[in-house]
């Protein structure tokens, strides 16, 4: 069964805001500066769409944007987002079943990764790696555990919750950087926040 954050809609950004402050938006801000221009970008797991506009705030027309998002709700938000003379193709699907093209410049997966079993992972992956052209940027921000207690527990509390109320099917996280590098992806630049429990990483694909 897979995760359904329709129920979340309307309270995401607030409670995750709530939580961890501007940690999971500035996680992302930093990645977008790393979108070149006139770049065809893959969006996975966008949410309630705030970053479309975030990202029009850097680039007013010139993106050919394909925003997968699977919760119609969250795809709903999304869609009232404002997106400038950007062309975004909005894909209410998830995105393993999408026929993607190979040949984006950009994705990004932003806290998408930590909804899945290691296995589900593992094919997501794979699944959106060949989208990516070589020499593209795959820029991801998820969660770690770099050991500090307050960590698992706060990681296991938001997996009980989100199990609850969004039936994900995780009950840890995945291994999101061992995939990077099994892949063959090049670090290019890197940022922690919220005392290195959330990361922001730029890879490269060779
Ligand atoms: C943890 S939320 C993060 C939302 C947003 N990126 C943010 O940071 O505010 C994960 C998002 O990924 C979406 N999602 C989960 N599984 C997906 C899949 N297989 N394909 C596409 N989107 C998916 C969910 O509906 C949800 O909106």
């Amino acid at each position: 069964m897979s995760a359904n954050y329709n129920n979340s809609t309307w309270f995401y950004d607030r409670l995750s805001r709530l939580v961890y402050g501007m940690a999971l938006i500035d996680a992302q801000l930093f990645l977008l500066k790393f979108i070149p221009p006139e770049s065809n970008v893959l969006i996975v797991g966008g949410g309630t769409g705030w970053i479309l506009e975030e990202i029009t705030k850097r680039h007013a027309n010139d993106l050919n944007i394909t925003y997968v998002e699977i919760a119609p709700k969250m795809m709903v938000s999304s869609k009232k987002k404002n997106i400038g003379g950007n062309r975004v193709v909005f894909v209410n699907s998830a995105v393993e079943d999408v026929a993607l093209r190979d040949d984006f410049d950009v994705v990004i997966t932003p806290f998408l990764f930590d909804n899945f079993t290691q296995i589900n992972f593992e094919r997501i992956f794979a699944h959106i790696h060949e989208a990516l052209k070589p020499g593209g940027l795959w820029l991801n921000c998820d969660f770690q555990l770099t050991g500090k207690w307050w960590q698992a527990v706060l990681l296991k509390t938001m997996f009980l919750f989100f199990r609850m109320v969004c039936n994900i099917e995780a009950t840890k996280l995945p291994a999101i950087e061992r995939r990077f590098e099994l892949f063959g992806y090049k670090n290019t630049a890197e940022q922690s926040y919220y005392g290195s429990f959330i990361i922001s990483k730029v890879y490269q694909k060779r």
